[in-house]
């Protein structure tokens, strides 16, 4: 597993440890968001001598070691988000993105894994053509960190087929739930009705997403590892709804019983107006299905920011 110290990888590797499977979990503690934040998701597992972290970098660290002994790879690690993928920050996505995507690669060839899963992202489709938009679309990001994620999927599929790695490339819908990165939207919103600072919405709040719980893509993770797909499939994780920023505004509001403050700012570059991903081909090949809605993830959230020890006194 790599990027096992962040919102996705560590709730993935809990679910695996707790399911009895051994865990190296790999993380270069990038500075995209505070190291403490990042150990804090490691707490549990660090408990577990199922699991084992290794500090490294995936751009120049040695690999062989790193797959040692291991059979499935999780590739979660990459630099996120799509606002700061402009200008100086451009290095870091193509480093992260798609060096370290293609080193990971050759190591598991040589390695010999049984599958490699990549964490791929909608992004890769920008203002799509058509809604619910499917795989056989032709991707057109709209960011230079979807240029990045979509590189990364196409080494995946070179790798398929010249060297026949079973890779799976799984296009995530904007996750959330417990553990969300702190440049989140949902995130963001939360922590303005606790705190009363002001949520920075950007544009007039219509732009929509099919948001993703992050229960189901670990499910959908298990699936993909699990189900014996042709070399090179490429397949949405999508929460399967289309929410508006305001929508959740008034979500935000209604679970916590607070009101959420906004201040109103461009639209930003590399924001798409919509993502709404088809859910057909993960239903058909991996027989999942998203199961948590949006109102019932929100609630989840809410708990887990609410009960984040530097909000305690505030909310009480
Ligand atoms: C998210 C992740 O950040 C990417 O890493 C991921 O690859 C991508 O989903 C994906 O689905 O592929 P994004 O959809 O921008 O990207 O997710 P959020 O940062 O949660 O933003 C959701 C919406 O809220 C966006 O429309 C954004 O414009 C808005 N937003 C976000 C604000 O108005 N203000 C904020 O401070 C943050």
């Amino acid at each position: 597993m790599t990027g096992v110290a962040g919102f996705i990888g560590s709730t993935l590797a809990e679910r695996l440890v707790f399911d009895g499977f051994d865990v190296r979990g790999v993380d270069c503690f990038t500075p995209y968001y505070a190291e403490t934040e990042k150990r804090a998701n490691l707490e549990r597992l660090l408990a577990t001598a199922r699991f084992e972290l290794v500090s490294a970098d995936l751009r120049d660290a040695a690999i062989e070691p790193l797959l040692d002994g291991i059979d499935f790879v999780f590739h979660q690690a990459g630099q996120p988000g799509v606002r700061l993928s402009w200008a100086e920050g451009f290095g870091d996505y193509a480093s992260h993105n798609v060096l370290a995507t293609q080193r990971l690669l050759e190591g598991s060839v040589a390695a010999k894994v049984l599958r490699f899963v990549y964490a791929s992202s909608s992004s890769v489709y920008g203002n799509a053509a058509a809604y619910p938009t499917t795989e056989t679309t032709l991707p057109k990001p709209h960011s230079p960190y979807g240029v990045t994620k979509l590189a990364g999927e196409h080494l995946c599929g070179l790798y398929a087929e010249n060297y026949g790695l079973r890779t799976t490339s799984l296009r995530y819908f904007t996750v959330y739930g417990p553990r969300q990165r702190p440049d989140m939207g949902i995130r963001r919103l939360i922590e303005a009705a606790l705190s009363g600072v002001p949520f920075p919405l950007y544009g007039d709040g219509s732009q929509i997403r099919d948001f993703t719980y992050v229960d189901d893509v670990v499910e959908a993770n298990l699936a993909a590892a699990r189900t014996d797909l042709a070399a090179g499939s490429v397949v949405n994780v999508a929460g399967g709804g289309h929410t508006t920023v305001n929508d959740l505004v008034s979500l935000v509001g209604k679970v916590t019983g607070l009101a959420v403050p906004l201040t109103t700012l461009p639209e930003q570059h590399g924001d798409v107006a919509r993502t709404g991903g088809s859910i057909d081909a993960a239903h058909q090949l991996l027989g999942w299905s998203p199961r948590v809605g949006i109102a019932e993830g929100v609630e989840r959230q809410v708990t887990w920011q609410t009960s984040r020890p530097r909000f305690a006194a505030q909310v009480i």
